[in-house]
């Protein structure tokens, strides 16, 4: 018999994909059922996410430490959380806000609570015997999403020359998820041949595409154009493109101009709006995420209103995943899409509220990993119980990657026809 109510919850400091430390809790039911939660960690963080709380202890793992956050679970969450139906998440997720008690969750840190809530979310669904996609999306859940997949590196992620820190290619023209997961590793491998054939690095960034010693945007871009038509896929049909800018990153001065991190080019909003709308009408790119800074609303309705019929532009850094800063991007028209990271909010529930806002409203929606990530495979259950159309989760390469994709071809599998509608059309 399942019996929901929590019985214990531990926690402890696991590794990400950077190595640096990270926390997870495990959540043990009435029933003994236990699930855990792992909370990912960005390196362009925007400026209003929730506050990742770190020991900032010198004398280990060189101050990212997160044992102030694990004790924040252990000593405070813990004790109140104990007796509560962990399946109720809404619930969950508002006594912990109110416990922390903060505007960002600096109090215990969202890392302390995303972990948690995420913890709740995996015991509730194994012990009422359903797959995590199902228990959080119910009947509804119907929905494979479309990878977009960063297969070269730039900006934070990489040392390279880039600005734009993701080039990432979308599988459109696929017939379903698994044969858009082999179309991406067909084009990937043919990337890696084209830089070796170049006498180019093929190292891998942070998010496991390549990351070779280039400057130029427009550079990047035909390496794409060429790796989608080697590997013998048409351009615009079978892939399109989409691009992170992460402009957040490039300072910007007080008349508002961007400094580009490692060019040291400088545009206004508008020359950057220029930039984009010459490169989106040269190469097939279909969605731009972040082209202008976190601050710049004004410039962001411009671009709306100038690319937003043809492109899908993404609020990041802009949005942070929070219901206060998608409502102003709705009232003011800026973007139409928006990027759903659960750590930049701290709580499941809150994160699906953020999706439910955007997609009332016309936007569209995209589930999306950190740069550090861990093992974990939460969001590959999440883009599908929400239907969220896309998902963002790197290269097809490095474990933490390849298990959100490898978790979504079981789900293809076990939920899904073959011939049933449930890919594409995603924008
Ligand atoms: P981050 O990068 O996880 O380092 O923030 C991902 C992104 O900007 O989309
Ligand atoms: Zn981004």
């Amino acid at each position: 018999m399942s019996d929901t109510r929590i019985k214990q919850i531990r926690a402890r400091e696991i590794l990400d994909s950077r190595g640096d430390p990270t926390v997870e809790a495990e959540v043990r039911l009435e029933d003994s059922t236990t699930g855990t939660g792992q909370s990912p960690s960005g390196a362009s963080t925007g400026l209003y996410e929730a506050c990742e709380l770190r020991d900032n202890d010198k004398s280990r793992y060189l101050g990212k430490g997160v044992r102030s956050a694990v004790e924040n679970i252990n000593e405070k969450l813990a004790p109140l959380l104990v007796g509560s139906d962990a399946a109720d998440i809404y619930a969950i997720d508002r006594t912990m806000t109110a416990i922390d008690g903060s505007k960002d969750k600096s109090k215990l840190g969202a890392n302390a609570i995303l972990a948690v809530s995420l913890a709740c979310a995996e015991a509730a669904a194994k012990s009422h015997g359903m797959p995590l996609y199902r228990f959080i999306g119910g009947v509804s859940a119907s929905r494979m999403p479309v990878p977009m997949m960063n297969i070269l590196n730039g900006g934070a992620h990489s040392s390279n020359g880039l600005d734009v820190q993701e080039f990432m290619i979308m599988p459109v023209g696929a017939a379903d998820f698994s044969q858009a997961l082999q179309w991406c590793c067909e084009v990937y491998h043919t990337l890696a041949k084209i830089l070796k054939n170049k006498g180019m690095s093929t190292a891998v960034g942070d998010e496991g595409g390549f990351a070779p010693e280039i400057t130029c945007d427009t550079e990047a871009l035909d390496l794409l154009c060429d790796a989608v038509r080697s590997a013998g896929f048409a351009l615009g049909t079978d892939f399109v493109f989409a691009l992170d800018a992460a402009a957040s990153e490039w300072k910007t001065d007080e008349k508002g101009y961007y400094r580009l991190t490692k060019s040291g080019e400088e545009y206004d909003s508008k020359q950057l709006i220029d930039r984009w709308e010459f490169l989106c009408g040269k190469y097939p790119i279909r969605s731009l995420e972040d082209g202008l800074g976190e601050e710049d609303w004004k410039g962001w309705q411009m671009m709306t209103s100038r690319l937003g019929r043809n492109v899908q532009l993404v609020g990041d850094d802009l949005f942070v995943t929070n219901t206060k800063r998608i409502s102003r991007g709705i009232q003011e028209g800026a973007a139409n899409a928006v990027l759903i990271k659960l750590n930049q909010i701290g709580t499941l529930s809150e994160t699906i509220d953020a999706v439910r806002l955007a997609k009332n409203h016309g936007y569209n929606v995209i589930i999306s990993h950190r740069s550090g990530e861990t093992e974990g495979t939460f969001i590959a259950d999440l883009s599908v119980a929400l239907n969220a159309g896309q998902i963002k989760t790197g290269a097809p390469c490095r474990s933490e990657r390849t298990a959100k994709y490898n978790r979504l071809l079981r789900i293809g599998e076990e939920v899904f026809r073959s011939g049933d509608d449930v890919y594409g059309n995603c924008f």
